[in-house]
């Protein structure tokens, strides 16, 4: 049973979806920035703020490391995972690549209220939204599949990749 791994931009709706899905599916479900959150006993934004994100990244990468043999997880990542091409490969390698699209002000309205995400926490967010999904779209394109979320529903978005899910099991 191969894994759905979540990828796309900070406020694409990840990790909603994705526990709707490992739900619906009967997998269990794991998010990268928990895990870490868990480990080091403090939440993303102080990790940024005081190990910087050099170091964060470095945690990331472990945890995905250590997923790489995980079978039957909804795994849902952190935006910057594809950052680093090991992830992508090692992430692919064990599952199906799901990239959840959404436009920035699409992003830039579901993250304005929220103060948890270090990159987004400066003068101009949706600029700054703009400049990292353009300097990232090319590598969230490499998902296996991606689905566009602006004006979809988790209920629907998680139907559509239960749909894709079936069709790459032969299922349909
Ligand atoms: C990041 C996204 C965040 C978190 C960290 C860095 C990024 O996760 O990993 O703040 O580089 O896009 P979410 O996408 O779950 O917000």
């Amino acid at each position: 049973m191969k894994n759905i791994v979540l990828i796309g931009f900070m406020g694409s709706g990840k990790t909603e979806v994705g526990q709707r899905l490992a739900k619906r599916l009967g997998y269990a479900f794991v998010d990268t920035d928990k895990i870490i959150e868990e480990r080091i006993g403090k939440g993303i934004a102080d990790v940024f703020w005081e190990y910087g994100e050099n170091y964060f990244r470095r945690l990331e990468a472990g945890v995905v490391k250590e997923l790489s043999d995980a079978r039957g997880h909804v795994i849902s990542t952190g935006g910057g995972i594809v950052l680093n091409r090991e992830n992508i490969l090692s992430l692919k390698k064990g599952g199906l690549m799901v990239w959840l699209k959404a436009s920035p002000e699409t992003i830039y309205e579901r993250v304005r209220s929220e103060s948890h995400r270090p990159l987004l926490n400066v003068e101009d967010p949706l600029n700054e939204i703009k400049r990292l999904l353009d300097a990232r779209e090319k590598l969230y394109a490499e998902a296996n599949l991606s689905v566009d979320t602006d004006r979809l529903d988790v209920g629907k978005i998680v139907d559509i990749i239960v749909d894709a899910c079936d069709r790459v099991a032969g299922k349909k």
